[in-house]
């Protein structure tokens, strides 16, 4: 892939008014002439480029190396962008739509014949998304079209919750990066299938079971999910991903973890462990991160890839984490960490 100047453009709170609006409509017009932009989501920065355009499409496949039979996530700025990709809205949809969008939820709908099969990897349905980021909202109303935007990590690497993860990614293959700061929720939004009979959860994220049930009755979980052998429904589950570098195994005994430390040391490794304010004192390992505080999962979801990231910057061979509780969003951290250990798990 060849070297592109990538732009970085500043719209934090504390830049000059009208120099966001400035940077948001260049970086919005790049968008509209086929380029791809990394932007700040509510959940995690996205790689976005013209969905209607499937060779901009094929440029964001190609900047993250994503394997290309893994689709992508449509956002758009309002319904009305809505009814111009899916051949119907269930009644289910409405209200979901209506409870929870804008905000960290995506919903599978069957496609129709405008969305092109680079979006959907050949599916007949579409995933899409309305994201209730300002800086993801200004930018899609500027740049007029729905924006295919997967994660804006190179494929395989936890998501970037900051520019500067984008910019250690992508930096040289993008045409730009917004930077909007920190994300705010950290893990990637909850993908729920409303396609079939009873509403599916394929990927756990930021809008929780538990808010799904009150608007649905009844939601189920994609058996993959569970650990049941079955392939899961959702291309993008299938891979080892959000991994960081260290090989990092996920361990239910705490009182085991200083045990593994000191061993994996002996051994000339360097060793760092994943845990929460209250025990990060406690832990003698080469790097310690503290995701949050105990029962704070909010706080450990929006701290999840920086600590994933933070392991790398410190060259950590053999990472052990704690286990977390999987009520709220705490689904979403744990299916997160399962990836990201590639299944090692001491009970
Ligand atoms: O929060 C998010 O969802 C972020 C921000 C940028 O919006 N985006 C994101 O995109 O996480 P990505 O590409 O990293 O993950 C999209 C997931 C993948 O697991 C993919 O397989 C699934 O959505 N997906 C996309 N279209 C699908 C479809 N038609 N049927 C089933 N799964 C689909
Ligand atoms: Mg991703």
């Amino acid at each position: 892939m060849s070297y592109i100047q990538t732009k970085r453009w500043n719209v934090n709170k504390s830049a000059n008014l009208q120099n966001i609006e400035m940077n948001l409509q260049e970086a919005a017009n790049l968008i509209k002439d086929g380029h791809v932009v990394a932007f700040p989501t509510e959940t995690v920065y996205g790689l976005g480029g013209n969905a209607l355009d499937p060779q901009a499409v094929t440029d964001i496949f190609k900047a993250k190396g994503r394997p290309n039979d893994n689709p992508l996530i449509v956002h758009i700025a309002n319904r009305d962008g809505l009814n111009e990709l899916v051949t119907e809205i269930p009644l289910i949809a409405e209200k979901l739509m209506d409870a929870y969008w804008p905000g960290p939820l995506t919903l599978i709908f069957h496609a129709n014949d405008k969305v092109p099969t680079n979006v959907t990897a050949g599916l007949s349905t579409v995933a899409i998304r309305m994201p209730s980021h300002p800086v993801a909202r200004e930018l899609l109303e500027k740049s007029g079209v729905p924006v295919a935007a997967p994660s804006a990590n190179l494929s395989g690497r936890p998501s970037p919750t900051t520019a500067d993860h984008v910019w250690t990614d992508l930096e040289g293959r993008i045409a730009g990066v917004v930077d909007g700061g920190a994300t705010g929720v950290g893990v990637e939004s909850t993908v729920l299938d409303i396609s079939g009979e009873v509403p599916m959860i394929l990927r756990p994220g930021g809008i929780t079971r538990e808010e799904l049930t009150e608007v649905c009755g009844h939601v189920e979980l994609d058996g993959a999910l569970m650990d049941d052998g079955q392939a899961p429904k959702s291309p993008g589950m299938k891979y080892t991903h959000y991994a960081p570098k260290g090989s990092l195994t996920l361990v239910r005994d705490r009182a085991l973890i200083q045990e593994l430390a000191t061993k994996a040391r002996a051994e000339g490794k360097r060793v760092g462990v994943l845990t929460t304010e209250e025990r990060a004192n406690h832990y003698d390992a080469d790097f310690v991160y503290a995701c949050g505080s105990d029962g704070d999962l909010k706080a450990t979801a929006a701290l999840l890839y920086n600590g994933l990231r933070a392991f790398d910057d410190q060259e950590i061979d053999v990472i052990f984490s704690e286990v977390f509780d999987e009520n709220g969003v705490g689904a979403a951290v744990m299916n997160r960490l399962e990836k990201a250990a590639g299944g090692r798990m001491i009970k």
